[in-house]
Formats: structure tokens, sequence, C-alpha cells
């Protein structure tokens, strides 16, 4: 493992470049430059979790109310992720299915963080969930109110590996050294890690082992992308204040699920989700070489948003929506023949139900394998409505020439991988059907 180098990166630069290594090296490096610098990145000041873990809420994925909003009043993301792909140890299972133990080891340690950590932006949130392999293991099938299809290619220009391991753990911080410190003390070597007075360490190594070459890692925030242009393919045309490789804000509150539409509200697992990743690379080099802003906008909004400048620069011109009227959404065939482009947030919305988004959209940037690109982790109600809205991306039947439907042309899906986030009360190592 090569650290980068402290002197050529800023420290933001470097704790992002450190949270991308992982281990219990980069931990401390990234512990060493937060107390080095201005009070409120003092690693020291992490704010302490609850006494009480069983006052959160039910919801594994109820972070909105927990973190801050932009001057506009959508909510910032945490700016800081790591995906932990988990795959059970075999001592942690008898024919197949996870013991108890295993399971009271899984739920301590999350209380244990809950502890440890703030539930919020500033200190940890996190969600733990299941792949269909993982229910594989029980002989009941998961109840009909979760929809977990296996994983599969969506697309006709895709080819990606699916997530086949047991589980995934999205840590997620403004913070890069927890996300750090909790890996590390979760799975490292280290001898008593403890923050704010809770020591971390815990048995999970016994139940789960990291699957590493599938480890995430990313950021997201105004300013990140830029920061990363010594990065080979990201090229010095990445927007200063851009929040997202491609140049433009995204997640508006109006163009998002809310935490309830995409709810489980029946069933042994209500108050669950399910949760889509899919990893995938960026031609950032194309996109901001061949193309000019007012070509970017019709791409990634619509033509007529770069008609009529409803954008800006990196969309600052955008308060909690993205512009979009019906009549924009309904024109994207008739832009497709008349205007030969259309954009990707038009095409998307037309898999809205209802007018209402069914997407919660909680994606980040990375350059994991030192190239860039994205990871897309979206929440749903059932995996099918992700389907239904990722064909109204594809576009196959809109009548445009390939490099101008939407963003289709700069992003290459590596892997999919599809996740029931079960409620908090089930989230340690659930049985498929609890009610059976
Ligand atoms: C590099 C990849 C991507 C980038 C840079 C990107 C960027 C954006 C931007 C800028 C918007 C408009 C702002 C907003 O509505 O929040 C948007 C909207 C949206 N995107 Fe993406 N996106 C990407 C990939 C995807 C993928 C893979 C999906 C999967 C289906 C997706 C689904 C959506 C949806 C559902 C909307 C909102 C549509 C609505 O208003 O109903 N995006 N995206």
């Amino acid at each position: 493992m090569t650290l980068p180098d402290r002197s050529t990166l800023s420290r933001r630069e470097y704790a992002r470049a450190l949270v991308a290594v992982g281990g219990a090296t980069a931990l401390s490096a990234c512990l060493d430059a937060s107390s080095d610098g201005d009070e409120n990145d003092d690693g020291s000041d992490v704010p302490p979790g609850t006494d009480d873990p069983d006052s959160l809420p039910a919801r594994q994925h109820a972070w909105n109310e927990f973190a801050p909003r932009d001057d506009d009043g959508n909510v910032s993301p945490p700016a800081h992720h790591v995906l932990l792909p988990l795959a059970l140890t075999e001592r942690a299972t008898a024919d197949g299915e996870p013991t108890a133990d295993a399971r009271d080891i899984t739920e301590s340690t999350l209380r244990t963080l809950e502890r440890a950590y703030e539930w919020s932006t500033d200190g940890l949130l996190f969600t733990l969930g299941y792949t269909p392999a993982y229910f594989e293991r029980f002989d009941a099938d998961l109840p009909e109110t979760v929809d977990l299809p296996e994983p599969e290619a969506l697309t006709s220009r895709e080819d990606p590996a699916f997530d086949e391991f047991d589980a995934l753990l999205h840590l997620a911080s403004d913070r890069p050294e927890v996300v750090l410190e909790v890996e590390e003390g979760l799975f490292g070597e280290q001898e008593e890690p403890e923050r704010n007075g809770v020591v971390l360490e815990s048995d999970l190594a016994d139940v789960f082992e990291r699957v590493d070459e599938n480890r995430r890692t990313g950021f997201v925030g105004e300013g990140l992308p830029a920061e990363h242009t010594d990065v080979s393919n990201v090229p010095d045309a990445v927007p200063e204040d851009a929040p997202f490789f491609m140049g433009f804000r995204s997640g508006f509150d109006r163009t998002q699920a809310s935490e309830g539409r995409v709810t489980i509200d029946s069933g042994p697992f209500t108050d669950g989700t399910t949760q889509h990743v899919s990893s995938m690379d960026i031609q950032l080099e194309v996109w901001f070489e061949q193309e000019n802003h007012y070509q970017r906008v019709s791409k990634m909004f619509s033509p007529e948003h770069a008609a009529a400048e409803l954008v800006g620069e990196v969309g600052e011109e955008l308060g909690t929506d993205s512009g979009l009227s019906d009549e924009r959404i309904e024109a994207t065939a008739a832009d497709a023949r008349q205007e030969g482009v259309v954009g990707h947030a038009q095409k998307a919305a037309r898999g809205r139900e209802d007018g209402e988004p069914r997407l919660l959209r909680r994606d980040f940037n990375t350059i994991d394998g030192d190239r860039p690109g994205l990871h897309f982790v979206s929440l749903q109600h059932e995996v099918e409505d992700f389907v239904r809205v990722r064909e109204a991306m594809t576009g196959a039947d809109l009548d445009v020439p390939s490099a101008n439907n939407g963003i289709l042309h700069y992003i290459f899906v590596n892997r999919r991988g599809n996740y029931l986030l079960p409620p908090r009360e089930l989230r340690a190592l659930p049985v498929a059907n609890p009610d059976a």
C-alpha cells in the first residue's frame, strides 16, 4: 500500500486520497493531518453517539433529517463514502444459514458505532444491506412485499459483473477520518481503537470477511471533484465549484423521491427499502474536451435548458428542482427528432410515477482504480422502480444519435448489485421471511 504524497496535496485532497487507500497507516496519517488544521476539521471533536441506540429511527436509510441543507434547501449529502462488501465466514454459519451468535455480534457491533458517533453527517451514517445471494441461504423465500431480483445487465451496451457477496456496509460522513477509523476499528489490527470513550473493536471479523477487491470509495460536494485533476483522465476543465465530476449540481429536493416514498410499507420488512448500486467509469476528457458548455447543458438537462440559459455554470441558477416542466419532459421524443439531442434529466424524469420521482439517489464520485467514475447508489420501493427509470434514461425509443442521447455515450457500467436494506430492527443477518 502506498500512501499519497502529503507535500503535493491540500489537506482535503490528502484526506480523500487516504480514504481511497484505506487501512491503519492511512487512518493514522488522516488523524495526524486532521489534527494539524483548523478547529472544524479537528479529528478530536467528532460528536459522540447516543446512550440509547433504540431511540434512533426505525429506517436505516433515515439520513435526510440528519444532514444539513444547502442555501436552496436541498439535502447536502455526506462528503465521504466507503462501500464495504462483506462475505459471511464459515464459522458464522450452520448449514449455510447465519447463526444466532453471528446475529448478536453484528447487532452489538452496529450499536457500538451508534454509541461512538452521532447519527449525522458530522458523525456517521451507515446502512447494512443484503444481496439476493444472501437470501438464497434460506429455505423460505423473501415475502412478496419485497422486490429483490438478482442484478442483471440493464442495457445492450454493458456487460457488468454482479455483487454476489452477502452484504454491503455503506459508511458515510463529512469527516474522512470517521469512515476510515470505523473500517479499521471493525476489521483492522489496531489495539483497542477508541472514539468518544467507546472502544470500536468488535468480533465482526468472525462473522464477515471483507471482499477487498470490491471495496469502493468516493466523495461528493462543491469543489471536491476539481481537486482531482492530478488523476489521469480528470481534465483541468472540471469546474471549480462543481459537486460532481460531470460539472453540475444534482439531487435537488423535487427530483428526488422522499424517504417515505422509497420505504417498504407492509410485511415483515416494513421500514426497509431496496438499494441498487452500480459502478461506472466516466469518459470525462471526451465530455469536457469535445463538448462546449451549451452542448453539455443540452445533454445533461435538455436543449431548452441550454437555449434559455436556465442552469448557470454548474447549476447555481436552479433552486430545489431541475427546471423541468411537465411539457419539457413530455417533449423528450420531439426534442430527439427536432433538436437531435435530448437531456439526461429530461429523459430520466419520464420514469416518474404520477409525477413523482421514484428514486432517492445517493450517488458519489470516485477515483477508485485511478480513473474518474461514479458509484450510483439509489434507494427505491422496489428494484423494479429502478429498472423502469433506467429504461427511461436509456431511451431506446428515442430517435437520436447515440452521442447526443443524454450522457449515455460517456458512462460505462462495470458492476451492478441489488440489496435489501432491512428496517433497523432486522438489520443483523435477517432470515428471508421473518413471518414464516
Ligand atoms: C455519471 C453519471 C450521472 C450523472 C453525472 C448524473 C447527473 C444528473 C443530473 C445533473 C441530474 C439533474 C439534476 C437533478 O434532477 O437532480 C440528474 C437527474 C436524474 N438522474 Fe442522473 N446522473 C448520472 C447517472 C444516472 C443514473 C445511472 C441514473 C439511473 C437511472 C440516473 C437517474 C437520474 C434521475 C432519476 C434523475 C431525476 C429525474 C427526475 O427529475 O425525475 N442518473 N442526473
